[in-house]
């Protein structure tokens, strides 16, 4: 087996462990990064789509502004839409100046990849049989063979960015985590489409066939979702069809609907809330999916992963500065307090724009949360405190 050495072994090159090797090596910290998937699938997976503004800050501070500025599109609003109207929210007027940028989850990928490419640190994809051991002691390990060849990785911290489906979480032992977990009885149907985007806004749409959503990635193309039922087979989905219920849950009185064009991606991605409690383990840290998953309707997943690993980035600078390991011990308990949050904002985003029970065929909410989503979005947009609220939270917090 083939030893080396690093300070930091990051498991996952995904925005996490890919922003958190870009944040240590402008500190001179050494890290090395284990993905297990292709540079090319990781550059290409389509997900998340909108940055906070402190996530767009911090690209921009970090170096990796260019593009970004370039090509991100700057929303001051968003569109809430329900009862066949749309109601703008404008944030940016409701939170100081604050405001969502668009940019691809896979640019940002790409934009990291490309400086870490520019750096002597290593980055390893298709790496596989990764197991990591040791990391309540002094010198944690990670194993993984690359290229048929078999590694062992010594290290003084370990980050596990590894994702919802990674090693790193279940390898700590049961009775030293909770694991707090929430299964919505939904899924989001996305599609990318080339065609213009019909509005210059994001718009949040109920209606009573469900939840639809309107965004894009770019002056020339669509991103649009669907509520459908977590038990959905996306072959079952005709672009007809999707083009139809797409029609009748955004379409507005004012005309308004999203422009058609060639669909080229589309999938089903099924909805949970997870919460892991702590987020370390000895010398083991936990970010992003890794440590938490948020449904997608308050657009925090990848915003969540940029703030865990800034404030791991920070603490690990610290240990390495004085030796203290003061913030490494606060990790966890800054990030749970930013989590359950963001928790909280996504689940009230999801419960007050989903339909219970509907399929796309039909709304069979019960007839009492039906109208109490109705009171909910109809005080939503007669009260400029509750609009507040909703910016605040959707903007983002300073990272903290
Ligand atoms: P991941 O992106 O999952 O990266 C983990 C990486 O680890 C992966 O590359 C994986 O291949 C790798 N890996 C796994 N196991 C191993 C192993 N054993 N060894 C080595 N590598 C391994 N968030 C938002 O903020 N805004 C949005 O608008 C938004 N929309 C979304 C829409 C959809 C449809 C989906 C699915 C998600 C959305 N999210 C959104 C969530 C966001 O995409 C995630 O929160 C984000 O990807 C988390 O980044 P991560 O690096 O923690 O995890
Ligand atoms: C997108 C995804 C989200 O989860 C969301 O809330 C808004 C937009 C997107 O992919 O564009």
């Amino acid at each position: 087996m083939e030893q080396i050495r690093t300070q930091v072994g990051i498991v996952g090159g995904g925005p996490a462990g890919l922003m958190l090797g870009h944040l240590l090596s402008l500190r001179g910290i050494h890290s090395f990064i284990l993905e297990d998937r292709s540079q090319e699938h990781v550059i290409e997976r389509v997900r998340a789509g909108v940055l906070e503004q402190s996530t767009v800050d911090l690209l921009h501070e970090v170096g990796l502004g260019d593009r970004l500025g370039r090509e991100g599109l700057r929303h001051e609003g968003i569109y809430v839409a329900f009862g066949g109207e749309r109601h703008r929210i404008p944030l940016a007027e409701l939170t100081g100046g604050r405001a969502i940028t668009i940019y691809g989850q896979n640019e940002v990928v790409r934009d990291l990849i490309d400086a870490r490419a520019a750096t002597a640190e290593p980055l390893r994809f298709e790496v596989d049989e990764v197991s990591i051991r040791d990391f309540d002691v002094q010198q944690p390990k990670i194993h993984f063979r690359h290229e048929g060849r078999h590694h062992e990785l010594t290290c003084d911290f370990i980050a596990g960015c590894d994702g919802s489906h990674g090693i790193c979480q279940p390898t700590i032992p049961a009775a030293q985590v909770k694991i707090y977990e929430r299964v919505y009885p939904f899924a989001w149907l996305g599609i990318l489409v080339d065609a213009a985007p019909s509005s210059d806004e994001l718009v949040y749409s109920l209606h009573d066939r469900g939840f639809a959503l309107f965004s894009m990635r770019s002056p020339h193309v669509t991103r649009l979702y669907l509520q459908v039922s977590p038990e959905e087979d996306i072959d079952q989905w005709s672009d007809e069809r999707i083009w139809s219920e797409l029609d009748l849950r955004l379409h507005t009185s004012d005309g308004w609907r999203p422009h058609r064009g060639p669909i080229t991606q589309k999938g089903i991605t099924r909805m949970r809330s997870v919460v892991v409690e702590p987020m370390d383990h000895g010398r083991l840290f936990l970010a992003g999916d890794a440590a938490h998953i948020v449904p997608p309707t308050g657009a925090k997943g990848l915003n969540l992963a940029m703030a865990d690993v800034w404030r791991l980035a920070g603490a690990l600078d610290k240990f390495y500065q004085s030796g203290s390991e003061t913030e490494l011990r606060s990790y966890s308990e800054r990030g749970l307090r930013r989590t359950w949050r963001a928790q909280r904002f996504s689940a009230w985003m999801t419960s007050t724009l989903h339909r219970e029970n509907s399929s796309g065929a039909s709304g069979s909410s019960s007839a009492f949360e039906q109208r109490r989503q109705r009171a909910e979005l109809e005080y939503l947009i007669s009260s400029r405190a509750a609009m507040t609220s909703l910016a605040e939270n959707y903007v983002g917090v300073p990272f903290d």
